[in-house]
């Protein structure tokens, strides 16, 4: 039996991600494609129902992005959101205006009709909005279900056909019973069988790399991060030796971590895996080097020099496969975000069209905990899987200002401490990302009898979602006590340690 498909149409609302995430969340696997994409598209994935995003367009201009009107006429059961909402009433004979009064954040539901979409919500209920348009009047065969006091028609549904449009997001955690409407949308009205899982996650993704790649040869950029260490394990699942794993091992990662990897991956699971050993390369190259961007800049070129030289060696290659998330393809997508959000397989970008390489990227409809689960369910280890964020330029952008070798050692040791501190006392799971960073400033201290000068060394941690905001977690007095008494005391050319106490905005989580 083929898992049942929920198709979402992407008219561009910053929310479509989360349907997806939310759909596949309650069992059924679900996937995004262009809202204006064309019939024969949308009937070749044979979806067994459409959702319709919502979008930042007005379906009343001449631009907005509208589905192929075939969509209904395939009379498959169908939830519009939002502008979703709007365009179904327009391309079906409704009215839709700019509103007077438009619906930012929270509005009361009230509900005037019956409608198995409801099924165990209150009559009155919360949920998000975020419109400037309505619906004025409903095209004819569909009845009004719900109003708020400036939203006429907040929710209708065909009389017939199993049509339900709805002007609230049911996406976001700001609509309470969000998750019941579409729970009620799959179960009750698409009448979906559910208990979709990262494991029928896997079975399908060997099926399309493998149909993808044929008797073909693909090469991967591993960092040792999650993302890249699921997608490599994927992709061996799938092709086996045809998989050529390279790890650049710049010298700038965390203790032990391109051993670990080597071990984990290499050795236990027997991926093809070379670990290039780039160290005196990358110091060479920044020796001198105290900005923050000239660094990563450095960083990338190298980083593709040395991949690129790699992967000559290694003869036919046809493919390219990165560990792209949806977040990073939706942040590719839209233009203007700085540097600092680029991720480290980011860093091999110019590299598919110079080497002629087509892409696979088996991890791009997922976010960072789908990728997480769906490491464990590989079978990886905790200790991969649930790692913090690591930048791709690594410890350069931690040893702050000129870079010595000697640096990164300390930098090292004092990181590994205050991990393994927050290992000890389970924090490391309740902080979303947490390090040390060495400064270039000493300061005067005695250790034993004598005095010392040496320098400080700053804990870093914090609570976010996506990195791009973020709170300095309140990490237990003891904890950071012991992780500063132990640096301080184990750790030469350290001998003092502070906490940063600054969120995002206005710090950044890096210093650098
Ligand atoms: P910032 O410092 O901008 O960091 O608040 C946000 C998140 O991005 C990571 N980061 C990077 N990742 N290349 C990367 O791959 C970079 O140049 C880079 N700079 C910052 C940072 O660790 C945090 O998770």
């Amino acid at each position: 039996m083929p898992r049942p498909l929920v198709l979402i149409l992407d008219f561009g609302s910053q929310y479509t991600q989360l349907i997806a995430r939310r759909v596949r969340e309650l069992g059924v696997y679900s996937e995004i494609i262009p809202g204006t994409a064309k019939l024969a598209a949308i009937r070749a994935k044979k979806p067994d129902a459409i959702i319709l995003s919502g979008s930042p367009a007005s379906g009343y201009r001449a631009a907005a992005p509208q589905p192929d009107a075939g969509i209904y006429a395939m009379g498959k059961p169908m939830l519009g959101i939002c502008y979703g909402f709007q365009v179904t009433q327009q391309l079906m004979g409704g009215e839709v205006h700019k509103a007077k009064h438009a619906e930012y954040g929270v509005a009361t539901f009230v509900q005037d009709g019956k409608s198995p979409l409801f099924a165990g919500v209150p009559k009155r209920f919360r949920a998000w909005m975020s419109h400037g348009d309505e619906v004025k009047a409903l095209a004819p065969g569909w009845v009004k279900v719900a109003h708020t006091s400036n939203c006429a028609f907040a929710a209708a549904r065909h009389r017939t056909l199993p049509f339900h449009l709805i002007q609230f997001h049911p996406e976001v955690v700001h609509s309470p019973y969000g998750k019941q409407v579409l729970s009620n949308f799959l179960f009750k009205i698409a009448k979906l069988e559910g208990g979709w899982s990262m494991q029928h996650f896997v079975r399908d993704a060997v099926r399309e790399i493998r149909a993808q790649v044929g008797d073909g040869h693909v090469l991967l950029g591993l960092s040792g991060g999650v993302d890249s260490t699921v997608a490599a394990s994927l992709l061996h699942r799938a092709i086996g030796d045809r998989l050529v794993c390279v790890l650049v091992d710049h010298g700038l990662m965390r203790l032990n971590e391109a051993e670990e990897v080597r071990r984990e991956l290499g050795e236990k699971r027997g991926l093809n895996l070379r670990v290039v050993n780039a160290r005196e390369r990358f110091l060479k190259k920044l020796a001198g080097v105290s900005d923050p961007e000239k660094k990563r800049k450095i960083i990338g070129h190298e980083f593709i020099a040395v991949f690129e030289r790699e992967a000559k060696k290694l003869g036919k290659i046809e493919f390219l496969a990165q560990g792209t998330l949806y977040p990073d393809v939706i942040e590719s997508a839209s233009a203007g975000h700085g540097a600092q959000v680029i991720k480290s397989h980011h860093n091999v970008g110019g590299l598919p069209a110079r080497m002629k390489l087509a892409l696979v990227e088996p991890l791009k409809w997922l976010f960072k905990d789908e990728v997480r689960e769906l490491g464990r369910a590989l079978g990886l280890p905790s200790h991969l899987v649930d790692r913090h964020p690591f930048p791709g330029p690594g410890l350069a952008v931690r040893v702050l200002g000129v870079i010595e070798e000697h640096d990164l050692d300390t930098l090292r040791q004092a990181d590994a401490i205050f991990l393994e501190e927050l290992r000890r006392a389970k924090w490391y799971g309740r902080t979303w990302q947490a390090f040390a960073v060495l400064l270039p400033v000493r300061t005067v201290g005695v250790k034993g009898d004598e005095r010392s000068y040496e320098k400080v060394l700053a804990l870093r941690a914090v609570d976010s979602v996506d990195g791009m905001t973020a709170d300095w977690t309140r990490l237990p007095h003891a904890l950071l006590a012991r992780a500063a008494s132990r640096i301080a005391n184990e750790v030469r050319g350290v001998n003092r340690v502070v906490f940063d106490v600054t969120s995002k905005p206005p710090s950044t989580i890096e210093w650098e």
